[in-house]
């Protein structure tokens, strides 16, 4: 049976690297996986600070199980060029930041200490994709995701593919293809064994095979009354294999879930329903530290996409992340679009054939996934290259004939060798170039990108982002420009029945190169800040739900009379999915319902609240003296949600809000801690530019600096544990607001498990 426990603890990182010295234990910083080789501040920083040599090293004592069976360290990924060294001796090199490595050990470990170097290159080595061009994100350096060491038996599961078949009939398939290792080249025979088993852990089906010595795929038929996945009920079930040889044994589970998705001329469709896409884009990078985030702050993200912004799918832009996010997608319903590393540029040969075997990896690493439902094989946004993506997409349609492949392309009339065409339509805002005579246009016809004669599955995989960078602290008009352009873009997806959907650029705003942002280090192309706090148009998406999951009103502004040019707050968007809203000002009452004259086809257009709904003599009132205002969202007539804005805001009170109450004492655990300037109405004061200091009592650290300085009204960090468990006490005291306090909890493994 396999052995697979954390490797995470106990490192020693230094910064340089000699191979010469691959053999000896290093002078350095005692450390704990995930890591960021260079902390970096919140911008303005030199992004080349990163992109050079580290060391990582540990000692790895000799143990008894270690004999006469497979012992090897997996690494969920590091940035970017990794070698793995034993005692000095170099046993794996990888050259792709993304996906994991295995280092196999047998044969080479000593009885006493071993020690394990890993060599970190973290420049951008033009041989390696996504580098070798420019790219509008950061890489960081470092062993940024999990380390694992691995012992098994010399015969072993070295994979496991799951596919389903006629999952829309209510008998179903499951076919189990077991891929053995064996490393030493044993002849043996065995027997491979799967157990179909529910969330409950009982047994449904089981089904047993044999092997003569190599991989094996089994099948259950006729299977009854089960579920499907699907993103309402994301129905995840486990296929246990157990596999028995004169070799040794090994049992290996993987979840897997049953759904249909297809790409179609008509749409998208999910177990055969159509279903309009509602996605945004979304880079793995954290403030401070890059990558190197754990298990809790991925599975946040995820949780953030699918019941903050209420999206349906995410784009893993652009490369494959890590499996906990991946995991939590599919435990809590949200499609993912994945996809090779890269950006814009192809490279020479030994380039391409290291972004071909991207492809394999990514598809050998996450074939089980219900979630993800296409596979990206272009280089995001690169020139057609017709062997090169003829190739990708063979392997692909070889590897996974259950999902499509798309290839995420800017250009127009590019050559289809895709099921889905996937296409960055950033025509709106195009309009406002010197010169043009375009009338708006929120997407073209698929017709007009494709420059085909026919229709095609069609997906629009990016818009917005740099047609219209947007702070959280913008002055209000343009904030409310950026929700219309959302807005504009998301309705005519909704519209146009052969767009299967449309996502957005992007989650969150993002670190990146001094070539691309706003000069400080920041694309602020997100819907959310870097701490994932929402601007006003992370609200075009969550109003989009329906109510029963969450009633959600937001007036597209910050309540005061001088701040828009000119003056006034009209038009002001309330971005909702109530069926009207109802604004009290003085003396003046109006209800108004959603405008359905210019958002015709979203699911929940805003209320537009404008000059049309007021007389004149009713201007004449709104003009005069600046007073408060009340909001009420109504539902079948009852109100459901309500919303004061003052005319006086002062600060009041400072919230501290955590995304959790727990966190795993070890592993580096985290958990996102907000804190906001209210005023008495509880809103955000957008302009206090207060600071706020930190403490933390207890075994935790805060990432990053312990002075934060509001940026629109709010500010965040991660909180991470030390290792130990206990109660943690965390104050913040800002000068215009006093202090506040929270109090959390590490709790050691047993307990969380427990
Ligand atoms: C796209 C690109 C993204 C990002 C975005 C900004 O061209 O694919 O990675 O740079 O532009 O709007």
């Amino acid at each position: 049976m396999r052995s697979v426990t954390s490797f995470n603890d106990s490192w020693v990182f230094s910064a340089g690297f000699t191979a010469a010295d691959a053999g000896t234990l290093q002078a350095g910083q005692p450390i704990s996986l995930p890591h960021n080789a260079i902390e970096l501040p919140f911008n303005y920083f030199d992004e080349t600070c990163y992109q050079r040599a580290f060391t990582y090293q540990k000692v790895l004592a000799w143990r008894p199980d270690f004999s006469g069976r497979e012992v090897s360290l997996v690494f969920d990924a590091a940035m970017a060029d990794a070698v793995v060294y034993l005692n000095g001796e170099e046993i794996v090199a990888h050259k792709d930041g993304y996906t994991p490595i295995e280092a196999r050990l047998t044969g080479r470990l000593r009885e006493g200490d071993n020690l394990i170097t890993v060599k970190i290159d973290g420049s951008e080595n033009p041989e390696i994709p996504p580098f070798g061009g420019r790219i509008d994100y950061l890489t960081f350096a470092g062993i940024y995701r999990d380390v694992w060491l691995k012992i098994t038996d010399p015969v072993s599961i070295a994979n496991i593919k799951i596919e389903t078949r006629d999952v829309l009939s209510d008998a179903r398939t499951v076919s189990v293809r077991c891929d053995l290792a064996n490393p030493q080249g044993l002849s043996f025979t065995g027997t491979v064994s799967a157990l179909l088993k529910d969330a409950a852990g009982d047994v449904l089906a089981e089904v047993a095979g044999e092997t003569a010595g190599g991989g094996v795929t089994v099948q259950m038929d006729g299977l009854k009354g089960l579920s499907l996945w699907d993103i309402d009920d994301p129905v995840l079930y486990e296929v246990e294999v157990e596999l028995r040889t004169g070799r040794g044994s090994d049992r290996v589970a993987v979840h897997f879930g049953f759904r249909t998705a297809e790409f179609t001329n008509e749409g998208f469709r999910l177990n055969g329903r159509l279903l309009k896409i509602r996605g945004l884009n979304r880079h793995q990078s954290f403030p401070y530290v890059g990558y190197a985030m754990g298990r809790t702050a991925q599975e946040r993200d995820a949780e953030i996409m699918k019941h903050t912004l209420h999206c349906n799918l995410v784009r893993t832009s652009h490369y494959p992340q890590s499996k906990w996010f991946l995991d939590h997608c599919d435990r809590i319903g949200l499609l993912v679009f994945e996809e090779i590393p890269g950006w814009q540029h192809i490279g020479g040969e030994a380039w391409k054939e290291e972004a071909i075997l991207n492809v394999a990896r990514m598809i050998e690493r996450d074939w089980n996934h219900p979630s993800i439902v296409i596979w990206g094989v272009r280089i995001n946004e690169s020139q057609d290259s017709h062997d090169f993506y003829a190739k990708t997409n063979r392997l692909a349609r070889e590897l996974d004939p259950t999902r499509q492949t798309g290839g995420v392309r800017y250009i127009t009339d590019s050559e289809f060798l895709e099921d889905v065409y996937t296409m960055n339509d950033f025509i709106l805002g195009n309009e406002e170039l010197p010169g043009s005579n375009r009338p708006r246009t929120a997407l073209r016809p698929q017709q007009e990108c494709t420059g085909l004669s026919r229709k095609v599955p069609y997906l629009i995989t990016e818009f917005g982002g740099h047609m219209y960078p947007t702070k959280i602290y913008d002055q209000e008009q343009r904030q409310a420009e950026h929700v219309r352009r959302h807005l504009e873009v998301l309705n005519a997806a909704y519209g146009d029945p052969s767009i299967s959907g449309a996502i957005g650029w992007c989650m969150f705003d993002y670190n990146t190169h001094k070539d691309f942002g706003s000069g400080d280090r920041i694309c602020y192309h997100g819907v959310m800040d870097m701490f994932r706090e929402p601007k006003f148009a992370a609200y075009v998406y969550a109003s989009q739900c329906d109510p029963s999951e969450e009633v959600v009103m937001k007036p597209v502004t910050f309540w005061a009379r001088g701040e828009r040019n000119i003056g006034g707050v009209l038009p002001l968007i309330v971005l909702t999915n109530c069926d009207e809203v109802e604004l009290k000002y003085g003396s003046l009452v109006k209800r108004i319902g959603p405008d359905r004259e210019n958002y015709p086809h979203l699911p929940h257009p805003p209320v537009v609240i404008d000059h049309r709904h007021f007389t004149k003599d009713e201007l004449g009132v709104w003009g005069m003296k600046w007073e408060s205002a009340e909001f009420t969202g109504f539902i079948d007539g009852k109100p459901v949600a309500g919303r004061r804005m003052v005319a006086d805001p002062v600060p009041t009170t400072l919230e501290i809000e955590a995304d959790g109450k727990t966190l795993r004492a070890g592993g580096r655990d985290s958990i996102r801690i907000m804190l906001r300037a209210l005023d008495q109405a509880g809103n955000v004061l957008p302009f206090l530019n207060d600071a706020v200091a930190i403490e933390v009592h207890g075994p935790a650290r805060v990432v990053g600096p312990t002075r934060l300085v509001f940026q629109g009204g709010s500010t965040g960090f991660w909180l991470e544990s030390t290792g130990a468990a206990g109660a943690i006490v965390v104050t913040a005291v800002s000068s215009r607001l006093g202090g506040v306090k929270l109090e959390l909890v590490a709790m050691a493994e047993g307990e969380w498990n427990a």
